[in-house]
């Protein structure tokens, strides 16, 4: 098992990888004083595949268990969700302190960090990430949210989770597509900070497509690593540590937003980082053959590296207008120099951005 700490004063915490640290649940609940009744947020497929196994490391742990059901989909990130969960909650509460898990991928997370953070305002929480996405990024950093009707996250609340267990052997059950979405993150972490963490990707690609122990767990140590060590200098996002993060982002929501939501989050960031590699380059930043290595890479673990023929060009720069960042004329890009190392761009011209668009 490696642990890496996320160093936040008070509201520090450790992040457990490997294969089976789930069975650690029981001591790191009694370790953490977590309250005596656990109720755990999931989806109903996650709970068929998961939710025994689960339960029964928390009983051992000597605490009550409920579990609550939310629908398996990006739509259960809603304000009306997330109060429909804290009646419940209120109703199962009764006299004795809860803790909220966070059982699932990137959707459970975001939701179950939200309600902890505003029931009473603010219960502990753990993160249980059943997803490659959220084992490499989403469970690590407390950004908590719900969606409304005009925009992602537009609703949320930096609250930390007080453990992140992540265990390989959860994401046997995972889907090949949702491996590549979060594969997708874990090349943008060696892309934009560890060029020996992008040749592992490289090397390592078809075990850790395979889910192969070793090579996963050093995947979303690594990625764990990199994410710690930015939010500990970053929490609240104020300080430009954490914006390298959107590497590949802001073309990647554009991308996703204009295909309806019909290719994932990371097959989006996948072609929105191909396009930053050649805005980079475009900049006189980025050689050409480190910006084909990164479409390389991408092409090689089967995500793709062009925007899909059916997702409009006049979509992605309808999409990229409404981006906040860009129609307020501040575009700001996170660029590369190297393999490993960002650049902040800002006004970069709107002209030169949507000409990458058109080129495809
Ligand atoms: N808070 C953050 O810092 C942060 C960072 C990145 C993304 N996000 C959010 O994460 C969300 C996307 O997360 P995601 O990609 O994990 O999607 P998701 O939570 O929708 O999960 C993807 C699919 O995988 C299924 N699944 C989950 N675990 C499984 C398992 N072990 N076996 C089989 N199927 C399983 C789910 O049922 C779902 O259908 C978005 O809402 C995004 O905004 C948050």
């Amino acid at each position: 098992m490696k642990t890496i700490r996320v160093s936040l004063e008070d509201r520090s915490y450790a992040i457990h990888i490997g294969s089976g640290v789930l069975r650690s649940l029981p001591r790191l609940i009694r370790a953490n004083g977590l309250g005596r009744v656990a109720i755990i947020i999931t989806t109903p497929r996650v709970h068929r595949l998961l939710g025994r196994l689960v339960s029964g490391e928390l009983r051992r742990a000597g605490v009550d268990i409920h579990i609550l059901e939310v629908p398996d989909t990006e739509k259960s990130k809603s304000a009306d969700e997330a109060l429909r969960l804290i009646e419940k909650i209120t109703r199962l509460e009764k006299s004795r302190k809860v803790f909220l898990v966070a059982l699932g991928g990137g959707v459970v997370g975001d939701l179950t960090g939200f309600v902890a953070a505003i029931y009473k305002r603010g219960i502990p929480y753990i993160q249980i990430p059943t997803t490659l996405l959220a084992q490499i990024d989403s469970s690590i950093g407390g950004k908590t949210a719900v969606d409304t009707a005009f925009g992602k996250n537009l609703i949320g609340a930096f609250h930390q989770p007080r453990l992140v267990l992540s265990d390989t052997r959860l994401l046997k059950t995972l889907p090949r597509r949702q491996i590549l979405s979060g594969l997708a993150e874990g090349i943008k972490y060696g892309a934009i900070h560890d060029a020996s963490f992008f040749a592992f990707i490289e090397k390592a690609i078809d075990q850790i497509l395979a889910l192969e122990p070793g090579a996963t767990s050093r995947l979303i140590e690594t990625s764990s690593r990199i994410k710690a060590g930015i939010v500990s200098r970053d929490e609240r996002d104020t300080k430009d540590a954490r914006i390298i993060l959107n590497f590949g982002h802001t073309f990647g929501h554009a991308v996703e937003a204009a295909s309806r939501f019909k290719i994932t989050h990371g097959e989006a960031v996948a072609i929105g980082m191909v396009l930053a590699c050649r805005l980079s380059e475009k900049l006189g930043l980025l050689d050409a053959a480190s910006a084909r290595r990164v479409s390389r890479l991408i092409q090689k673990a089967g995500l793709p590296a062009t925007i899909p023929s059916f997702v409009k060009t006049a979509s992605i720069l309808k999409a990229l207008a409404h981006d906040k960042k860009f129609s307020r004329g501040k575009t700001r890009f996170v660029c590369l120099t190297r393999i490993g190392q960002t650049r902040i761009k800002e006004n970069v011209s709107p002209a030169l951005i949507q000409n990458l668009i058109k080129e495809r």
